[in-house]
């Protein structure tokens, strides 16, 4: 019988090696044969750790399992798939999962991440064998109708930078995976560089054959040591098995690839600056243009593409543009991988089309905060995204419909709060995070950053409020308009959104130390 348990942090964190060592001690003392395969996650974290057994029923999935319960589990028959008040049941029936559409995290917390084999038998390298039969012109052109959008949050039509790079003339090109992955509340790049990392390795070798780059560079981030690993040693067995190097698949196609790691700069996420980090320099952002994608990493074309969007390449290959063009609505085609967290009763991986209101996403889906309490603000799109209110649930999940609303998409991150929240506060961290991750290249983000922090204790502390919040507006624009790239830029949205749908956290703060 083989039991699945996953090695996401995300159930490492809340005991899966204890319980897999618990499983494996229970099953040698029983003398009952189990293999015990690591997964990664499915994404329902609150049932971390999510054990799956395969039974005459299917895989019937029991969570959260402690080490503690692994003995009675045994005992109640769960090689059989039995009762047992921790059982979920078939995973695919669970209504959480029951309402996505996997697409990009097909595979995600079923497959041994680490199995050439399983990633072949779940449809993997079907894509990468399309393109090759089709070639790079037809390849650019298929993600172009695709519809897919940069999934780091800028939302630029992903075919299209490609073509830039592919119609650029050098005797040498590089595809970037960017998975920097620096957003509060997002998670979506790690578990599929825990779960699936052959899915990234397949993407990326059909963005080398589809615009002419031979090699590759993963930016990963050594806060996540785990997915690291994973990722290295998939990078192996991927050079062993002859689907990097010289020869791809018998074709001809030469495509390497190697992981670099970042040293926790939140700018590096940047594009230019990971260039230069990854050029062994100070994580410092480039004046645009050039665009990387004419003169990127050494000066040469380079495909800078977010780890979600690179992903997402081996579906739309293998079952078609149009097909993955079909889901969406408006201009944001095909699937987002929403990342639920913070004050959330049901946080995880939500992969869906695009379409569903925030309201259905955090009340249904979510489920609503953890803490039982109303849902007073949710944040979108990272640390540098708007606050939305429950007034504004009725947003569809699209990127046109997020920016007339003055908010953004981002990396798909919804961070949950309730009523608790003291959103001065909030706005007060937003310029102190800035503060603390600007390069420093320009005068708007370096200083703006602590002027505004400052204005923002000055209202807390009740002094001049109407002025100072004026003035934290002028500012606003100022470094909304003035800096250079997105970190100062976009700094402003969580500060005036909080100002604008949350005056009374601003207004009234008379007694000091509220
Ligand atoms: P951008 O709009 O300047 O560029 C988007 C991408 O398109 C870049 O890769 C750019 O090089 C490329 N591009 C633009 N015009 C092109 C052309 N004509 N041909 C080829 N390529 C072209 O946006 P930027 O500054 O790269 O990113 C800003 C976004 O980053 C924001 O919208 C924000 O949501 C997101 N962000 C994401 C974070 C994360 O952790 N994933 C963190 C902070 C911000
Ligand atoms: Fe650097 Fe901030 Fe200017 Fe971006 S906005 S270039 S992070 S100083």
């Amino acid at each position: 019988t083989r039991i699945f348990i996953p090695r996401d942090v995300a159930a490492l964190a809340v005991g899966a090696d204890e319980v897999a060592r618990a499983v494996a001690a229970q099953a040698a003392a029983l003398g009952t044969a189990v293999t015990i395969v690591r997964t990664g996650s499915r994404g329902l974290f609150w049932l971390e750790p999510m054990v799956e057994v395969e039974t005459p029923l299917g895989r019937i999935a029991y969570g959260p399992v402690q080490a503690g319960d692994v003995a009675a589990l045994f005992t109640a028959g769960w090689l059989t798939g039995a009762t047992h008040p921790l059982r979920v049941g078939r995973p695919e029936d669970h209504p959480f999962l029951a309402r996505q559409t996997r697409l990009t995290f097909a595979r995600c917390g079923i497959v041994d991440p680490l199995s050439v084999e399983d990633y072949k038998a779940a449809g993997g390298y079907r894509g990468l064998a399309k393109a090759i039969e089709v070639g790079g012109a037809a390849t650019v052109e298929a993600v172009t109708k695709s519809g897919l959008r940069g999934r780091g949050g800028a939302g630029f039509p992903t075919g299209i930078k490609w073509k830039t790079v592919r119609d650029a003339i050098s005797d040498q090109k590089y595809v970037v995976c960017n998975a920097d992955e620096g957003d509060s509340g997002t998670f979506a790049d790690r578990m599929i560089l825990e779960g699936d990392p052959f899915c990234l390795i397949e993407g990326m070798t059909i963005a080398g054959l589809a615009v002419g780059a031979t090699r590759g560079y993963i930016y990963s981030r050594s806060e996540y040591p785990h997915a690291n690993a994973t990722m290295r040693a998939a990078l192996d067995i991927a050079r062993a098995a002859g689907l990097l190097g010289r020869d791809i698949l018998g074709s001809g196609l030469e495509f390497h690839l190697e992981l670099r790691v970042g040293a926790g700069a939140y700018v590096c996420g940047e594009e230019t600056a990971l260039l230069e980090s990854l050029e062994g320099k100070r994580g410092v952002v480039r004046a645009k243009p050039p665009l990387p994608a004419l003169k990127g990493l050494f000066g040469r074309p380079t495909v800078v593409n977010n780890l979600l969007s690179l992903a997402t390449i081996p579906v739309i290959m293998d079952l078609g543009a149009q097909y993955y063009a079909d889901f969406g609505m408006g201009r944001s085609r095909g699937t987002m991988p929403i990342q639920l967290a913070g004050n959330v009763l049901h946080g995880g991986l939500f992969e869906t089309a695009f379409g569903l209101t925030l309201g259905e996403i955090v009340m249904e889906v979510g489920g609503g905060t953890n803490s039982r309490r109303p849902v007073r603000a949710v944040q979108a799109g990272g640390p540098l995204g708007a606050y939305l209110p429950p007034s504004q649930f009725d947003t569809p999940y699209d990127y046109e419909a997020f920016a007339a609303r003055d908010a953004l998409i981002g990396h798909g991150g919804l961070v949950v709060f309730d009523d608790t929240v003291d959103m001065a506060h909030m706005a007060r961290f937003a310029m102190e995070f800035c503060a603390e991750e600007s390069c420093g290249k320009c005068t708007p983000c370096r200083i703006g950053s602590t002027r505004g922090a400052e204005v923002v204790d000055r209202i807390l502390a009740g002094r001049d409020v109407a002025a100072n919040i004026a003035l934290l507006e002028d500012l606003c624009n100022t470094m909304k308009f003035g800096s250079l790239c997105a970190l100062g830029g976009f700094t402003p949205y969580p500060v005036l959104s909080a100002v604008r749908h949350f005056p009374e956290d601003f207004h009234t703060r008379n007694s000091p130390g509220r």
